[in-house]
């Protein structure tokens, strides 16, 4: 299957390294491909689990099933403020330590035989201990798993010596976002559900804008700006060597387009409703009740330089691809963070986080409401399709697919993961 090279001044002809050509379908449907990024890329990197503030106290902890890595994480908060992560497993005979998947506690009881262990994963108790034959308690704490934390984002690698520190993995492409107020981001919502297509299939629907005009027709799409020719172009992109970027503008004439119109109000909400006021009533009253009424406001020019990094006066989000499966799309005053965990080939844990600034107003709650339930739309409006491609592959009918430029981050996204396993085989037979 031959294609042409990308023109000069394509996106992906700053990538040549990428190609043009197509992409292989085994990838999405194959239960050994999957293993294989089990092995080399899920056991191996840094994976996004939650935010410190769902643990913001002594003994508030969280449980994160992974199956990508054959394992379920208990993620505590230690007394010295410090947070640890550890596999849910009972030294003893491997009970789950911890059934409820949040809570907090001064220490972990396993309810089988009733060992205890702080919050450091040492074994403080072992009932009967004497009809055990010489026991070192140090030897059996749990099994630590390491964790860091980048910006408030917690993230736990299973390989006992990572690679790369999680700062190292992340500052080639993110340093430039350092800095964000993600702790002026207090309030929100989230959805979690499992759908059954690949983890890639899942992510590539939201790391690409080619689908708006169509998939999100009737709901967003008026939200982000067109060009002359009616196409919606990203304003760039950005292909690390794990990560990736996608920066978009918005229609600010359009609610949903123009973030700033609440917390800013003044000018930036004026626009706004200039053209929703009559397109999108219900949008345009929402939006008007809660102007002004955010706790915080969010001056572009104190945001960190690599937010909106072509700098236009349009700008309405950065998509920020965290390799592997981590999605972060960075607005002026609110983000999304979703996660793609893989279950199996073709089943996917989507959980996806949104935060905004705390409301102070009932009109303020009723806008946070109102945007809450037009992204569940738009959601509903992404994941329609997901399960019919996962089956449309599954059939055999194609072995490849092809890209075009604006979709070169899913292009991206199939090189590294090609990459990472290739090297770890490479290493494994070394
Ligand atoms: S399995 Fe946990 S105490 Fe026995
Ligand atoms: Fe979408």
């Amino acid at each position: 299957m031959l294609l042409s090279p990308a023109p000069e001044g394509t996106l992906t002809a700053r990538y040549p390294e990428l190609g043009t050509g197509p992409i292989p379908v085994e990838p999405y449907i194959s239960p050994e491909y999957f293993e294989r990024e089990k092995a080399h890329i899920f056991k191996k990197t840094w994976l996004h689990v939650g935010r410190v503030e769902e643990i913001p106290t002594a003994g508030d902890y969280f449980v994160r099933d992974l199956a990508a890595c054959d394992t379920s994480i208990i993620v505590v908060r230690n007394r010295e403020g410090q947070i640890r992560a550890m596999h849910n497993v009972c030294a003893h005979r491997l009970n789950e330590i911890v059934y409820d998947k949040r809570g907090k506690t001064r220490k972990f009881f396993c309810k089988f035989h009733g060992w205890a262990y702080d919050l450091d994963g040492n074994l403080t108790g072992v009932p009967d201990e004497k009809c055990f034959f010489g026991l070192d308690r140090e030897q059996f704490g749990l099994s630590r798993v390491a964790c860091e934390v980048w910006q408030g984002f917690i993230f736990v690698n299973m390989d006992p010596e990572p690679a790369v520190s999680l700062a190292d993995f992340l500052k080639p492409m993110y340093a430039g976002i350092e800095g964000y107020p993600f702790e002026k981001l207090t309030s929100g919502f989230s959805w979690s559900t499992v759908v059954n297509c690949n983890w890639k299939l899942a992510l590539d629907a939201f790391q690409e804008a080619y689908h708006v005009a169509y998939v999100h027709g009737n709901s967003i799409a008026d939200a982000i700006d067109k060009s002359e020719n009616d196409s919606m172009p990203p304003l760039d992109a950005l292909c690390g060597e794990y990560h990736r970027r996608l920066s978009l503008a918005g229609n600010q004439k359009s609610v949903y387009g123009n973030p700033k119109a609440v917390t800013s109000g003044g000018e930036a909400a004026k626009q706004a409703l200039s053209d929703a006021a009559s397109k999108r009533p219900i949008a345009a009253a929402a939006l008007r009740a809660g102007i002004g009424s955010a706790r915080h406001s969010f001056p572009l020019e104190s945001l960190p330089a690599g937010l909106n990094w072509t700098n236009s006066p349009n700008w309405l989000f950065d998509i920020n691809v965290v390799f592997p499966d981590f999605y972060l799309s960075l607005r002026p005053n609110y983000c999304q963070a979703y996660n793609f965990r893989p279950v199996a080939h073709n089943k996917t844990l989507v959980e996806a986080r949104v935060y905004y600034p705390e409301m102070t107003t009932p009109g303020g709650r009723f806008f946070l409401e109102y945007m809450k339930v037009a992204l569940r739309d738009v959601l509903l409006e992404d994941f329609s399709t997901l399960e019919r491609t996962q089956r449309a592959a599954e059939t055999g009918a194609k072995k490849h697919m092809i890209l075009q430029d604006n979709e070169l981050l899913v292009r991206h996204s199939y090189h590294v993961v090609e990459r990472l396993l290739a090297a770890g085989e490479a290493i494994q037979e070394a």
